[in-house]
């Protein structure tokens, strides 16, 4: 079932969601269903607050941004109660964007290899180095379970030059193709 994906403006993209345990409600369902949606809205990833869920729970697969072909076969992941513990290596800039925030790509700075530690879908623990575009996706959707979002991390005037943008965006003034939930949308009578 493709699921309704949360806009900017919205208060549950600045929450810090909860960790769950393996007794969350149709864990499996909620998973194939974020994927689901994850595809039909041509994005590399997808986090629980997202599709309205305060939940420590994103999902990966950066494949169609990939050029490596082994690099490929390691991209579709599902990560539940991460926790970054470290990054390391010489900062670099990849253009951003995000499902709950349409048509705007911005560069963010942030370093390439990541120590994670994370549960998969069948709560089997994980502790792993990752880099290049898999640290990076798993980086911006990392973000979100802690309530930040990728356009945080850009320089002021740019974010200042997309304000107008933004507010657009929380009243439903978007051309996404996939069904989202604007927070400031007039109810037509
Ligand atoms: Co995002």
């Amino acid at each position: 079932m493709i699921l309704p994906v949360v806009a900017y403006g919205h208060p549950i993209l600045r929450k810090i969601s909860e960790e769950i345990d393996e007794s969350y409600p149709k864990l499996h369902e909620l998973i194939a269903n974020m994927y689901e949606t994850m595809y039909y809205s041509v994005g590399v990833g997808l986090a629980a607050p997202q599709v309205g869920l305060n939940i420590r729970l994103f999902i990966i697969d950066a494949s169609p941004i990939m050029d490596d072909e082994e690099e490929k076969k390691n991209a579709k992941k599902v990560f539940i109660n991460p926790e970054i513990i470290e990054e390391e290596g010489e900062e670099w800039a990849y253009n951003e964007g995000c499902l709950s925030i349409p048509e705007i790509h911005e560069d963010v700075i942030r370093k390439p290899r990541i120590h994670i530690d994370y549960f998969d879908e069948n709560f089997n623990h994980h502790d792993e180095w990752i880099d290049g575009i898999n640290a990076r996706v798993i980086q911006h959707e990392y973000d979100h379970l802690e309530g930040t979002l990728f356009v945080d991390k850009i320089n002021t005037l740019k974010k200042t030059l997309l304000r107008r943008r933004l507010h657009d965006i929380t009243k439903g003034v978007t051309g996404a193709k996939y069904k989202m939930i604007f927070p400031a949308k007039k109810k037509i009578r």
